[in-house]
């Protein structure tokens, strides 16, 4: 493990905040950098952290400006506008988020060009593809956080009806972090039963239950934005667990948002595939069989957000093929 862990954090909002808090007190990080175009909203989450850390232990807590971020071995961009209504679809913020990235890529280019950099900002598949195109560094060290929040949601409600933890389900949400995103129940499993073909304790596959828990799943962040208006705790803990993968060198798998070369017959759009991360970001690809409707959807997921990419107004010669 690398003694300093140095990670910067563009986007103290509800979001960042929550990332940063998860970084906090698990102790991923030892030296966090808050940089937020409202400075003295970094400066006062800065200083709220700061008195947690007699509780926490050693994690030094600043805001800061991107200069602050040389050493940075990771910097998360959780930087935008959020969906302003429940009926503000992901896509719809596409172009007030692009714009934004521009200057901050930009920045994160000139200060912290060898960091691996994890995008958080809706339509996060869109945005990751956007700062791939507009950074120098490798494709493969911009990550989206992508469906490992839909898969953990997934997960949590699969393991509600199955009535064991969560973690002894494995079952992938991929695709588009969005509407279109794509359950894969061809190889979910409970401890390595396959749900699909089997009576998981006592409970054999129901389609029409399954297909109620999984619309939870899709429908998770509308439901939350109209009761609380944002969602942010869930998915700081997910930005946190990509951020343990990429500083511990892990090697874990992780369903997260990366450029497509060919994989399912996709290329050249960003969306949500089985990755191992590590130090250097994305190592390679864990791909499961696919049933024809899983593929179906999958490609039906790139097709829309190849859509989306064409309506970018922030980089005309992005590339339209795919
Ligand atoms: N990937 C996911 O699963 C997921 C989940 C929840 C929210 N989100 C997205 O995360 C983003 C942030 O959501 P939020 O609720 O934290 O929003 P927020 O409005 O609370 O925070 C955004 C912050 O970004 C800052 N900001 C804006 N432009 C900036 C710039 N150029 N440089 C530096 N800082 C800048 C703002 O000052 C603000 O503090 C949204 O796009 C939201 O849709 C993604």
């Amino acid at each position: 493990m690398i003694q300093r862990r140095k990670v910067g954090v563009v986007g103290t909002g509800n979001v960042g905040v929550a990332a940063a808090y998860a970084l906090f007190i698990q102790g991923i990080a030892s030296e966090l950098v808050l940089i937020d175009m409202n400075e003295r909203r970094a400066e006062g989450e800065a200083m709220d952290l700061m008195h947690g850390q007699a509780l926490v232990g050693s994690v030094y807590v600043r805001a800061g400006t991107y200069t602050d971020l040389e050493d940075a071995q990771l910097v998360v961009v959780s930087a935008g506008a959020s969906q302003k209504s429940p009926d503000e679809s992901r896509l719809d913020l596409l172009n007030r988020n692009a714009d934004v990235f521009q200057s901050i890529i930009g920045e994160l280019d000139m200060h912290a060009p060898g960091a691996v950099v994890v995008i958080a900002t809706n339509p996060v598949d869109i945005l990751t593809y956007v700062s791939q195109e507009l950074s120098s560094r490798p494709s493969r060290q911009i990550i989206g956080t992508g469906t490992l929040l839909d898969t953990a949601r997934f997960r949590a409600l699969l393991g509600q009806y199955y009535s064991v933890d969560p973690r002894s389900v494995h079952a992938y949400v991929l695709g588009e972090h969005g509407d279109s995103e794509v359950p894969i129940w061809s190889n979910a499993n409970v401890g390595g039963l396959p749900i699909l073909d089997n009576t998981v304790l006592d409970r054999p596959f129901d389609r029409s239950e399954m297909d109620h828990l999984f619309e939870q799943v899709r429908r998770a962040a509308y439901q939350i934005i109209e009761r609380k208006g944002y969602t942010n705790t869930a998915i700081g803990v997910v930005i946190a667990r990509i951020v343990r993968a990429v500083l511990g060198d892990e090697k874990a798998v992780l369903p997260v948002s990366v450029r497509l070369n060919g994989e399912y017959g996709i290329s050249n759009v960003c969306l949500s595939i089985p990755a191992v991360v590590s130090f250097r970001g994305v190592e390679s690809f864990v791909l499961p069989d696919l049933s024809e409707k899983e593929l179906e959807g999958m490609r039906a997921s790139a097709r829309l957000l190849q859509k989306s990419l064409e309506q970018l107004s922030v980089r005309p010669d992005v590339d339209r093929t795919l």
